[in-house]
């Protein structure tokens, strides 16, 4: 099985691959067409026209290929936002994609909410300062694996409401809000047409999907187009899955391969969503979608016809607060993509698909010069797509068997075609890039202890010594001594509200907290044990009896004996939620806490009048924000292993490098963490990944989320990223709320370092790039070349050796191109190393550490 590291192209057999300039060469010449091309589209605060034909998107009156990527606004800082996009426009990105999140911009009916992570209007001025264009998605329903798919909570109080129907209650709130959101564009003159950067704008969210549920859904399909059109936006409106898209609205694709698509007639081929990786959820293992899978996708969609493609994500960030989906989605949404979950390039994913985005805008003025070129057969599963127009020749060649490596005949000559690939000629001529070749860095990471219990800190400075090899970066704080604080279990006399029976728990908290109490109380004669079942009770419940803890619940219901006394008991049930449903039909029915009936023993509990308390008293009195961190009596030295408490502490960030920062959870069980009063997420670290839901990875043959899933049998999630600007030089406080148990001794801040960076690359490469690239973080150099051999070495990174024949000034080449820089690229050609062995096809292995 192949492996899809980037050693996996380190077959020794010969190849009669056809030659032509490298890669670097053509990439200098990529990179100059490139931005002359997006010269076309650069922020001039000029008016853009928007339009389009059957073969592509048309920028003042200009077909282009466009690329895009998608980075949601609330998923980072504004801190972060210049950094990603500079990274999106060097690795070859034309447009940024962005959903807009009702909830958040709008918490409740008069309230709109700008600032901060909720700023979209910085967010695409910052775009387009960046030179990038804007695809901003409307909604009202974004998915997302958000909160509610993006509906604020209040929408459920409206009277007679059916979510995404051609219902009165429902278009009477959408209108006004989509109305309004344009407007808002309108006056911050963010519209193409206005000389703003948003060309593209959508309406709705995959409708089709779930059309056929609704009786009125072609009606309001219809109505969406026309609100679109009445709104004279200037930009041009899309709707994605969408069938019966009304006219003035481009229908488009979503999946991870779209390259089959069938645009509606007269509009051209158009991706809003390649998925180049996916989402995770609490106790499985984390995605990964092979680099070279990603590439083979994007590759067929444009040699079949696209003129927009869009990865979803491109930097999927972080679900901090109560933002994510449900049931169930991680507070991480690194969604294995270009931009990791800290906004740093993702390896080699970020390296390989920036080198085809510079092919593709390299040939750009060639493929959109002419319509799409019917397929050329040159053997079985095997094709070939000939943009041959005045203006020059390029050609994908494609092997789409999933299996089998072919080598074919093209223009006279002979090309190398891996199983599930797609190599790209230049001049028609030439393999300047083949989708399964990867020549892009693979990293590792480490995470670096920065702060630790105050028991721990030799340990660690000894540990981070050990990793810089004495080279200094020894400095480690600690926590301030953790202080605890028990949460008052149950109602709280006067606040809490009073029903016969238990309510649905998001219309009685507004979703504006996880958690709500239901309290009851039951006469025993005698102190006995008896079962309470409760029949329908989510997400997560924890059941007390007298005050006392009893169990907790993730399945749904609650089957367990429970200790009475004679006389009064009190029954107490904490329900909580851990994300809302973000995808389905009729959203608005979605009932979450005791929904069931509730029995003790043979006595039905569900008439017998409830007490309901929405929310925790440390919310309440809000002692995770600085100014009202002593609002309760804090004990030390902290309790630990109790369910529901708080803790707090407090540190100093030591002197470190500007890598990203993340606490290592180890230790806890399941809460809430804020540091200075930011909500970091939902953290579950004892929530293990399922020991079975992993493989071996083959970048072979159609992905679909369950294939290549890495990280079984440790926690869904141990690390949750803390924004450095977030912090302060000292004096941060730290508090957490901790709901089933733990030791917050154990838990550390980390920082996120490059450890290694490795690249291997043969003279037998399917395409003509023959350089190794390397790199570390950005603000790391490479410090050492622990491995470097042109000739026949063999291995994977971290256990690469040396094989009979190697040259013996390869590590002396490697070092003089790459010590003390941040990157560099290494020719693999004899011209650089000398032939150690002549008629041996010769590969160069290297590995470098960062410092
Ligand atoms: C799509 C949806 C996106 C996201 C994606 C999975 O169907 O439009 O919002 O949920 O699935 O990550």
């Amino acid at each position: 099985m192949r492996s899809s590291s980037s050693s996996s192209s380190s077959s020794s057999s010969s190849s009669s691959s056809a030659r032509g300039p490298s890669l670097a060469v053509l990439m200098v010449a990529a990179v100059a067409m490139c931005c002359s091309a997006i010269l076309v589209a650069l922020p001039s605060t000029s008016a853009m026209n928007v339009t389009y034909d059957s073969r592509a998107l048309l920028l003042d009156g200009q077909r282009r290929l466009l690329i895009a990527g998608c980075i949601h606004y609330p998923r980072s800082t504004p801190e972060m936002w210049p950094e990603l996009f500079a990274r999106a426009k060097a690795n070859g990105l034309d447009v940024i994609q962005t959903y807009l999140f009702w909830d958040v911009n709008q918490p409740t009916p008069g309230e709109f909410v700008m600032t901060d992570r909720f700023d979209y209007v910085r967010f695409i001025k910052l775009a387009q300062q960046a030179g990038l264009m804007v695809n901003f998605r409307i909604g009202p329903y974004v998915c997302a694996e958000w909160n509610y798919g993006g509906f604020p909570a209040w929408l459920r109080q409206i009277s007679g409401i059916v979510f995404r129907d051609n219902d009165k209650p429902w278009l009477d709130v959408v209108g006004p809000y989509i109305t309004k959101t344009v407007q808002v564009l309108k006056d911050n003159k963010l519209l193409a047409a206005d000389g703003g950067p948003v060309i593209l704008l959508q309406i709705e969210n995959e409708y089709g999907n779930i059309e056929d549920s609704y009786a009125g859904g072609p009606a309001y399909v219809q109505w969406c187009g026309q609100l679109a059109a009445s709104l004279n936006a200037g930009a041009q409106w899309i709707m994605c899955q969408q069938d019966d898209a009304p006219a003035n609205t481009i229908a488009t694709c979503n999946g991870f391969y779209c390259d089959n698509y069938v645009p509606h007639k007269g509009q051209p081929m158009m991706w809003t969503e390649n998925w180049p990786g996916w989402f995770q959820t609490w106790g499985q293992p984390s995605p990964h979608r092979p680099a070279q899978d990603v590439a083979f996708a994007a590759a067929r969609f444009y040699a079949k016809g696209g003129t927009y493609m869009s990865y979803y994500m491109y930097h999927g960030g972080t679900n901090f607060g109560r933002t994510a989906g449900g049931p169930g989605i991680t507070t991480s949404y690194d969604y294995d993509v270009a931009l990791d979950e800290y906004g740093m390039p993702s390896e080699p994913k970020y390296s390989h698909l920036g080198s085809l985005h510079a092919v593709l805008h390299a040939n750009e003025h060639i493929i959109m010069s002419m319509n799409v070129p019917a397929p050329i057969s040159l053997g079985k599963n095997l094709e070939a797509h000939v943009f041959n127009s005045s203006s020059g020749c390029v050609a994908f060649l494609s092997n789409i068997d999933s299996s089998v490596d072919a080598e074919v005949q093209f223009n006279g000559r002979t090309f190398e075609l891996p199983a599930w690939s797609v190599s790209i000629l230049h001049n028609c001529a030439f393999a300047i890039y083949n989708t399964a070749a990867v020549s892009a860095p693979l990293n590792a990471r480490r995470m670096t202890p920065l702060v630790v219990h105050e028991d721990a800190v030799s340990d660690a400075a000894d540990h981070r010594r050990s990793l810089s090899k004495g080279e200094g970066q020894e400095r480690v704080g600690a926590f301030s001594t953790f202080a605890s604080y028990a949460e008052t279990i149950g109602r709280r006399a006067e606040e809490a509200v009073y029903f016969t029976s238990p309510q649905e728990q998001i219309n009685t908290t507004n979703d504006t907290t996880d958690y709500l109490w239901y309290t009851t109380t039951y006469n025993s004669a005698s102190a006995t044990s008896q079962v309470l079942s409760i029949s329908n009770v989510n997400d997560v419940v924890y059941v007390y009896v007298n005050r006392q803890f009893v169990t907790m619940s993730w399945s749904g219901s609650v089957n367990k004996a429970v200790p009475l006394m004679a006389g009064t008991n009190v029954i107490d049930v904490l329900s909580t939620t851990f994300g809302l449903q973000n995808y389905g039909t009729f959203l608005e029915q979605v009932t979450r806490g005791i929904q069931g009936t509730v029995k003790l023993g043979s006595t039905d509990l569900t008439q017998n009048g409830w007490w309901h308390q929405v929310g925790l008293l440390g919310e309440e009195l809000g002692i995770f924000l600085p100014q009202n961190a002593s609002n309760v009596p804090w004990a030390t030295p902290a309790t630990t292993n109790r369910g529901l408490t708080w803790y707090r502490s407090s540190f100093d960030l030591p002197q470190s490098s500007q890598a990203p920062l993340a606490l290592d959870m180890t230790g806890m069980g399941k809460g809430f963490v804020w540091v200075n009063g930011h909500n970091l997420g939902r953290y579950w670290p004892s929530r293990i990944a399922d020991s079975m839901a992993c493989d071996d990875c083959d970048y072979r043959g159609a992905y679909d989320d369950s294939r290549c899933r890495q990280g079984c049998n440790i926690p869904s999630q141990r690390y949750y990223h803390v924004p450095r600007e977030w912090l302060q030089p000292t004096n941060n406080l730290i508090v957490m709320l901790e709901e089933i148990g733990g030791n917050p001794a154990l838990i550390s801040l980390v920082e996120r370092e490059e450890d290694i960076s490795c690249g291997a690359v043969g003279e037998d490469y399917p395409a003509d790039d023959l350089s190794v690239v390397l790199g570390c973080g950005l603000h790391q150099t490479i410090r050492r070349v622990e491995f470097a051999s042109f000739g026949t070495p063999v291995g994977t990174c971290r256990q690469f050796s040396l094989g009979s024949c190697n040259a013996a000034n390869s590590t002396a080449i490697v070092e003089s191109l790459c010590l003390g820089r941040q990157a560099c690229h290494v020719p693999v050609a004899i011209n650089h190393f000398g032939d150690p062995c002549p008629d041996t096809t010769k590969r160069l292995f290297v590995q470098v550490s960062c410092a």
